[in-house]
């Protein structure tokens, strides 16, 4: 099949604002739209930037908006996005983030937010003579918000980021939530007054728009709401 890839592209060497472009590729409804990008990069425009590493949806890095909507381009497949032959596609960098070429944005802000929750273990009195014990139920409390592979998908859908860029958002939130209810972590209580901060969890309005958007399909709203309960009620 063939189709068409109408693709938001900015230069800052010689573009003065974003500018559409389209191209006509052949290929199966079976490939990934990352496979698209690959071939438009090394056959078409060599130009093109756009960031992919693992390509299976392991390392987040090649977030995108793909038909006005927040994916991996490595687990968005064709026939999942374009009907019939001749169809077109639009893929636009992820939003709320400056962007520095094409779909490259810079994640900074993002990966502050991250680092301003301590997503790190932090231990309550010495070490046991071995591993740090979890039961399993302990564990599902962090099952879901240990999923996440840091993408942007949920934060750069969230109109509040957008509007608000000191909002930590979704992800981080995601990231406090897998050690605040990880109960062989001893800083619990410092972890919930991050959380009460007026950038932290009350500047959420359950928009869903994050929850929609995460290709981990982490429910990360719940999660949120978690978040606030144990911050009302300090305790986790
Ligand atoms: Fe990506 Fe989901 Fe993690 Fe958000 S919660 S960063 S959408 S994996
Ligand atoms: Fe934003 Fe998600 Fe809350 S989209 S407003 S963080 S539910
Ligand atoms: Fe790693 Fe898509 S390239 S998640």
């Amino acid at each position: 099949m063939q189709i068409n890839v109408k693709i938001l592209r900015f230069d800052p060497d010689k573009d003065k604002k974003q500018h559409w472009e389209t191209y006509a590729v052949e290929c199966q409804p079976s490939d990934r739209v990352l496979d698209v990008l690959n071939h438009i990069k090394w056959y078409i425009d060599p130009t093109l930037g756009f960031r992919r590493s693992c390509a299976h949806g392991i390392c987040g890095s090649d977030a995108m908006l793909i038909n006005g909507r927040n994916r991996l381009a490595c687990k968005t497949l064709i026939r999942n996005v374009v009907t019939g032959n001749a169809g077109t596609i639009t893929v636009e960098p992820i939003r709320g983030l400056k962007v520095e070429k094409d779909m490259v944005v810079d994640m900074e802000p993002f990966f502050d937010a991250y680092r301003s929750i301590m997503p790190y273990f932090i231990a309550d009195g010495a070490p046991p003579a071995a591993e740090y014990l979890q039961s399993e139920h302990d564990a599902e409390r962090m099952a879901h918000s240990s999923n996440c592979i840091l993408c942007a998908c949920c934060t750069t859908s969230c109109p509040i980021f957008w509007v608000n860029g000191s909002y930590i958002g979704p992800a981080a939130i995601v990231q406090a939530h897998r050690f605040i209810f990880d109960t062989r972590d001893g800083a619990t209580q410092q972890r919930l007054n991050l959380m009460n901060q007026n950038t932290g969890v009350w500047r959420c309005r359950t928009a869903y728009n994050c929850t929609e958007a995460c290709p981990r399909d982490i429910p990360i709203t719940e999660l949120i709401e978690e978040v606030k309960r144990a911050v009302m009620y300090q305790q986790a």
